[in-house]
């Protein structure tokens, strides 16, 4: 069912959306996740103050692993294995990252944790339950909220901030995101080292959508027109026209063989998280379509793809086109997910 769905969604995205083409980058993503493809909506997410305002934000929180850092079952079940569990909270249950900035201003790389008997008590404080929450991003200094335009309202006081700004938004996702602490990849470092920055790249820029929403209100009229913002329902690789978007592909002609390039489009390593797989099946075909030869990859935690770096399939004998063939296979996934299916012709 899963498949014929991940089928169904691929073509309708592939015949409806130029950006298929592999030179298309990633800053032109719209949508978030097809809702299929995303996690359920978190219970209780309705109690968090800023929902009262601010629903539609909450709501798409809610159905990432934001959201459910502390309450994950994952995360429990592993936590209960180690001795210095205070060491897991710092990025699970952080204290707002703004309320401790470094003397430069900096946000912290190794963020303290809140006290976690907050979070056990019968009636937590469900503002910060959740783990990555809104306060753990927004709240500020004075009690005010940090954003991206530091527009006045009655409801909170607000204030403009360097990490909702283009320059410096990934600062914020690479404090939790660069270091490897249990089952963690720390795939951001590789986004650091190969400073993909001065490329003009950014988490936010390809992991929350564009959206347009209207201003936040209490009674439903805001007081402000409807603005870009972005979505915080993450763009994650459960969304097979996202994680196709991880690749570049070309396939060249050299000498008795062709070869397929299969290129990190990323930033970070590939796959991103523990445990997933990803296949790449490579067919060469002649001008009738048969199959001229066959060859294929497997990208794990342990064999990943660097960032920028590029494999490549080889396939002997010669063709008219090449025809590659993505899979997904996870433990959350109770069947592999085909993510892409691309047709290239040879020169
Ligand atoms: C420096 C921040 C940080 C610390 C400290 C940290 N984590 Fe995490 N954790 C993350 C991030 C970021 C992710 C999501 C990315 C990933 O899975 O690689 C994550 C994901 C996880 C997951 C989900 C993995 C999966 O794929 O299902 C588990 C389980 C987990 N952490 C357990 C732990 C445990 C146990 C500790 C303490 C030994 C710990 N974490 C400490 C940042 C952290
Ligand atoms: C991991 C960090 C993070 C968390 C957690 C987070 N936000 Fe944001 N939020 C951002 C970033 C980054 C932006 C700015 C995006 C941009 O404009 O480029 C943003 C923007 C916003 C905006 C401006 C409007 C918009 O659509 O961009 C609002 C309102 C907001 N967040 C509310 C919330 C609420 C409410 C929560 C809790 C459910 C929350 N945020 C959780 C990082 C976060
Ligand atoms: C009583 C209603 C109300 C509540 C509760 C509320 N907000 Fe707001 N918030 C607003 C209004 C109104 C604006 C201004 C209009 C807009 O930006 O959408 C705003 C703006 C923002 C912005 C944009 C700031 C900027 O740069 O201008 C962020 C981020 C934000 N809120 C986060 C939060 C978070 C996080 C919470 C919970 C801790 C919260 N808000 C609770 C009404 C509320
Ligand atoms: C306070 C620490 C923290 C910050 C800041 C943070 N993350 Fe995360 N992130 C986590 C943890 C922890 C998880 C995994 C939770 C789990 O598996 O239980 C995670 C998971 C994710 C996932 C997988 C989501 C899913 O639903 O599958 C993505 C994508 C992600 N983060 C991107 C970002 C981006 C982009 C930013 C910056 C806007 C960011 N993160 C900032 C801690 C953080
Ligand atoms: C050019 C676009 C791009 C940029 C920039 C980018 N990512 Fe990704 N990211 C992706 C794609 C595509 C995937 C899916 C590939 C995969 O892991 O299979 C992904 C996967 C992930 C995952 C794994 C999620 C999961 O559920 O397996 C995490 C976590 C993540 N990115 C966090 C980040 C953080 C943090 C940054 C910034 C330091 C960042 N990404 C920058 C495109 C991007």
């Amino acid at each position: 069912m899963r498949i014929l769905l991940a089928f169904a969604l691929l073509a309708l995205w592939q015949a409806s959306n130029p950006a298929a083409a592999p030179d298309r980058r990633f800053s032109d993503l719209k949508a978030p996740a097809p809702a299929d493809e995303r996690g359920a909506e978190l219970d209780g997410w309705r109690e968090i103050s800023c929902a009262r305002c601010h629903a539609d934000v909450v709501q798409e929180w809610s159905t990432t692993l934001h959201g459910r850092a502390w309450v994950d079952e994952a995360y429990r079940e592993e936590l209960a294995e180690v001795r210095r569990q205070e060491s897991c909270h710092n990025c699970h249950i952080p204290e707002p990252l703004h309320l401790q900035l470094g003397a430069d201003g900096a946000i912290p790389q190794k963020p303290k944790a809140r006290d976690a008997t907050l979070h056990n008590a019968p009636v937590p404080d469900v503002d910060a339950h959740f783990g990555v929450s809104c306060e753990s991003c927004h709240r500020g200094p004075d009690g005010a909220i940090l954003g991206p335009w530091g527009a006045p309202t009655e409801a909170h006081k607000s204030l403009k901030h360097a990490s909702f700004l283009p320059e410096s938004k990934s600062a914020l996702c690479v404090a939790c995101h660069a270091t490897t602490v249990g089952p963690v990849i720390g795939i951001a470092k590789d986004f650091v080292d190969t400073d993909q920055a001065a490329r003009g790249r950014s988490c936010v820029a390809c992991h929350m959508a564009p959206v347009e929403r209207p201003a936040a209100s209490e009674d439903g009229k805001p007081a402000l027109p409807a603005r870009a913002g972005r979505s915080h329902a993450l763009q994650t690789p459960r969304d097979p026209s996202f994680l196709a978007r991880a690749f570049e592909l070309a396939a060249e002609r050299r000498g008795d063989k062709v070869v397929v390039r299969i290129t990190n489009a990323c930033g970070h390593r590939v796959p991103g998280r523990i445990g997933r797989v990803l296949t790449l099946e490579a067919e060469l075909l002649d001008a009738a379509g048969k199959v001229v030869a066959r060859g294929s990859v497997a990208i794990e935690t342990k064999k990943s793809l660097a960032a920028d770096a590029t494999l490549e399939i080889e396939l002997a004998g010669q063709g008219q086109a090449v025809r590659v063939v993505g899979r997904h296979a996870a433990p959350a996934l109770p069947d592999d997910v085909l993510f892409l299916d691309r047709r290239l012709a040879l020169p």
